[in-house]
């Protein structure tokens, strides 16, 4: 399952999307973590922590951070475990990495949510923030999501979901659509950092539904699958690889 349809208007076909995604990342590194400490009023890191406190990251998990970015949801969860040494970090593009890299001594690989290089059964907890829609196949992510977790691991997805209503949808869409986009080009003065969050809420815009995300979760073979919802758009997607104690 495609987590939104292909958007044309910035690649011509499925296959495009990771080089067009990649790019898109590698130029707006530099301006990542201003543009989103702004845009959600500093609250970013309390809200990561919180959420990895909350739904059971503790020591001493080893934890995979998948899409880390530049380390927001890794820097937090080296608060929560005391350490970085026991935090993997997975990310396809170098700029975003470079940056995470400049913070913290966790262990950093190249790679995709789609084909994770590391063995089966090899994290106690996985994290991705904010990268659901950046995948090429929801199903593959997932399969390999429960195939790095050991089991009773758990992973948690954080992810911002449109609202369904009219009035919240609307100054939803203004806020991503027009305002976003404009502050991120006035706080940094790059057409980069303006670009990737354009491309935010193009694919909030188009992302399918929690149902879809919640449905393949648990056809990837994940148990306990759930969302909980804060302040009506962050979405915690959890779930459980099936274990001895879990089942
Ligand atoms: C919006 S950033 C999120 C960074 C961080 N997790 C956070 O919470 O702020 C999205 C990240 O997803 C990464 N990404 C894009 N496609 C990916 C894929 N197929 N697998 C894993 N990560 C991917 C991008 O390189 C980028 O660093």
């Amino acid at each position: 399952m495609l987590p939104h349809p292909t958007l044309t208007d910035r690649y011509a076909t499925a296959e495009a999307k990771p080089e067009f995604v990649n790019r898109l990342f590698d130029r707006g590194a530099a301006y990542y973590d201003t543009v989103v400490d702004w845009g959600f009023l500093h609250s970013g890191a309390w809200y990561r922590r919180r959420a990895l406190k909350q739904h059971g990251l503790r020591p001493p998990h080893q934890l995979l951070d998948v899409a880390c970015g530049t380390g927001l949801v890794a820097a937090e969860a080296a608060r929560i475990l005391g350490t970085a040494e026991n935090i993997t970090c997975l990310d396809p593009s170098e700029g975003m990495m470079a940056v995470a890299r400049s913070k913290l001594a966790a262990h950093f690989v190249i790679g995709r949510a789609e084909h994770i290089p590391a063995p089966d059964n090899s994290f106690d907890f996985l994290t991705m923030g904010y990268a659901l829609r950046h995948v090429t196949s929801l199903d593959e992510a997932f399969r390999e999501f429960r195939r790095v977790l050991k089991p009773n691991g758990r992973l948690l997805i954080l992810e911002i979901t449109k609202p369904v209503g009219r009035i919240p949808g609307f100054f939803f869409r203004l806020y991503f659509a027009r305002i976003y986009p404009f502050l991120a080009f006035l706080f940094t003065r790059s057409e980069d950092a303006r670009e990737m969050m354009r491309y935010y809420w193009e694919t909030m815009d188009a992302c399918v539904r929690p149902e879809s995300v919640l449905k393949a979760l648990a056809d990837a073979g994940l148990t306990q699958v759930r969302r909980d919802v804060a302040l009506g758009v962050f979405s915690e997607y959890t779930a459980v690889k099936a274990g001895p104690a879990a089942e």
